[in-house]
């Protein structure tokens, strides 16, 4: 936001609140729009510093754009409206948690509700509806749940590998109500905390790729993502848990905005996985580096960074609530979300809707 566009909001809230003093029939109209002015707002912003992921395969780039090399590689995106997401509960999920995790998926598109106040998760995607395909179609801003499948039996067991994931989404495609989607679909599996994973908390809090027909008969864009609660926090559901190293002296874990670690965790993973899918969902769209094996996507380019000043330990300038929850997004019916910044082909940076500047 520009200096002047800054001072024009302040000076509209201004005007609101004024107005608003002057409307009301009250006798003391002026003291009352003392204590209005005085009231503190809803949440204040800051900048800590914490120890970083201990993730070891972090590909953390902080920004710097001379490193960043993100190239097309001729293949698709998902521009075809709307995006479905078809839901595979894999394990124990309690309805809040499942609700928590589909208010955050609903609150990328618009369509069928009030927008959130900014900076809100819908102008959060609107970044990685910048990247477009070789025929100039953008990623789609309409995103949908268009099913969901619970798999209460753990069908493939309590350890999954990133072979057998591909068999949990062939079981869910075989279940009458859940379609083969290859046109709009994605599928994201998303494991109870219970549930082991090939890689998990060592190397990955989540990954995307596509199915084998061979496994599941069709060619289907999916991404796995775990709840790390009980068994990584410190690695995947960073920073609402800190590496342990840092003893008591170190800076603390913040304060996750819907009050589980595991959850609000998972959801930056989520997105950061939702918005290379997006931009790569064959793997041979937009992506850095020169081994399409190992690709450098638009999520992985921004990992920790959350705010303008992010880097070197810092998660850059969120926000914090009354009761001292973390956020940098708001999303529909007054949620909000601590979610990941994406890299912008436009700004060459990371970016998201909280930035100061
Ligand atoms: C589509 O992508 C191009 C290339 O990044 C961008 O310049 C344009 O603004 C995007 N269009 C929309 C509608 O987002």
């Amino acid at each position: 936001m520009s200096p002047l566009s800054s001072f024009f909001v302040l000076f509209s809230f201004f005007f609101l609140l004024l107005s608003a003093s002057l409307s009301s029939s009250s006798s003391n109209a002026h003291e009352e729009k003392v204590q209005t002015l005085s009231t503190s707002p809803q949440y204040s912003t800051f900048n800590p510093k914490l120890p970083p992921k201990t993730l070891s395969s972090s590909k953390k780039f902080e920004g710097s754009s001379d490193l960043v090399n993100l190239r097309y590689h001729m293949g698709p995106v998902l521009s075809s409206s709307p995006i479905n997401i078809y839901l595979i509960w894999y394990g124990k999920w309690t309805q809040p948690h499942q609700l928590l995790i589909k208010d955050f998926l609903l609150s990328i598109s618009t369509i069928n509700h009030r927008a959130a106040p900014s900076p809100s998760v819908s102008d959060w995607w609107r970044t990685v509806s910048l990247y477009a395909d070789q025929t100039g179609a953008n990623v789609s801003r309409s995103v949908v749940i268009a099913g969901e499948h619970s798999d209460l039996g753990y069908s493939h067991g309590t350890h999954l590998t990133r072979l057998s994931v591909q068999q949990v989404i062939a079981t869910a495609v075989r279940s009458a109500p859940f379609p083969v989607d290859h046109r709009n679909g994605i599928y994201l599996i998303l494991t109870s905390e219970d549930v082991t994973m090939q890689d998990f908390c060592r190397a990955v809090c989540g990954f995307h790729y596509f199915t084998f027909p061979s496994m599941v008969g069709y060619t289907l864009p999916y991404a796995w993502i775990g709840n790390s609660g009980k068994q990584c926090p410190e690695v995947c559901a960073y920073p609402f848990a800190v590496p342990g190293y840092m003893g008591g002296g170190g800076p603390g874990a913040l304060s996750p905005p819907n009050n589980d670690a595991g959850v609000d965790g998972m959801i930056s993973v989520i997105g950061h996985e939702l918005a290379e899918l997006a931009s790569n969902p064959l793997v041979n769209a937009w992506y850095a580096g020169e081994d399409p094996t190992a690709p450098t996507e638009i999520g992985d380019l921004c990992e920790g960074l959350y705010g303008t000043g992010g880097g070197g330990g810092y998660i850059g300038q969120v926000m914090r609530d009354k009761e001292g929850r973390t956020f940098n997004l708001n999303g529909r019916r007054g949620r909000k979300f601590l979610v990941q910044w994406i890299w912008s082909p436009v700004l060459k940076a990371c970016a998201g809707p909280n930035a100061l500047d």
